[in-house]
């Protein structure tokens, strides 16, 4: 069982040559800038601002690692808070920088248990969403989708977006989709069940 109140924050990291290998196993959450991926470890880690929320979307472009118990036998397990991608405002060599990061991030020995894609449940996936999920795909990687904000949306205007993505994500096939409120709390138990089963199957 994860032990969420341990959580703490490890290390940021700027540069490939810092990231190095790791046998943790690891959960990491991708998605675009502004998603929501920070605000949703904070309520993971039932912690106000553990991971930074930017009021500047995009400002930072770092790998965020935070350690979380799995008691007893069970070890540590990290938490990855990638940078966000498609920030329109960032420079060329800034989207440079953060693609070489990602790039070095998945391509390092690692132990991926999942990869958490995020994705706005107001909005149809964007272009950057669709070729992040081919990327998941095609390298194989254990992935699930969790849908963002769902708060922002009422009733109607909800269970509409639901029946929509079904057929936008219809790429992910039969992999669960987690809609999520960082604000209230929606779905962070269901988040946590796929966690556990990602990590100890
Ligand atoms: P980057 O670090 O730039 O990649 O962004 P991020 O994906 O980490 O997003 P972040 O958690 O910083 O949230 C962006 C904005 O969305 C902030 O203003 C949050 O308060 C808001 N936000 C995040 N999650 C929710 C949610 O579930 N509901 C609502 N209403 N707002 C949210
Ligand atoms: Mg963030």
């Amino acid at each position: 069982m994860m032990n969420y109140n341990t959580a703490f924050f490890e290390a940021a990291f700027g540069t490939p040559s810092q990231l190095g290998v790791s046998d943790l196993p690891e959960i990491v959450f991708t998605g675009r800038s502004n998603v929501g991926k920070s605000s949703l470890l904070n309520k993971l880690f039932n912690r106000k601002s553990l991971a930074r929320v930017s009021s500047e979307p995009g400002k930072t472009i770092t790998v965020n690692f935070y350690r979380v118990s799995a008691g007893g036998a069970g070890g540590d397990v990290r938490f990855v808070d990638l940078p966000g991608y498609g920030f329109a405002k960032r420079s060329a060599g800034e989207k440079r920088r953060w693609a070489d990061l990602l790039d070095y991030y998945f391509r390092t020995e690692r132990n991926i248990k999942a990869v958490v894609q995020l994705i706005d449940m107001r909005h149809p996936p964007t272009e950057d969403d669709i070729v992040m999920l081919n990327y998941l795909l095609e390298m194989d990687y254990p992935f699930f989708v969790v849908l963002t904000k769902c708060d922002k949306l009422k009733v109607t205007a909800r269970s509409r977006r639901r029946e929509l993505l079904r057929e936008e994500l219809a790429l992910i096939g039969g992999r669960p989709v987690i809609e999520v409120s960082a604000v209230t709390g929606e779905g962070i138990d269901e988040l946590k069940r796929a966690v556990e089963k990602a990590v100890f199957g």
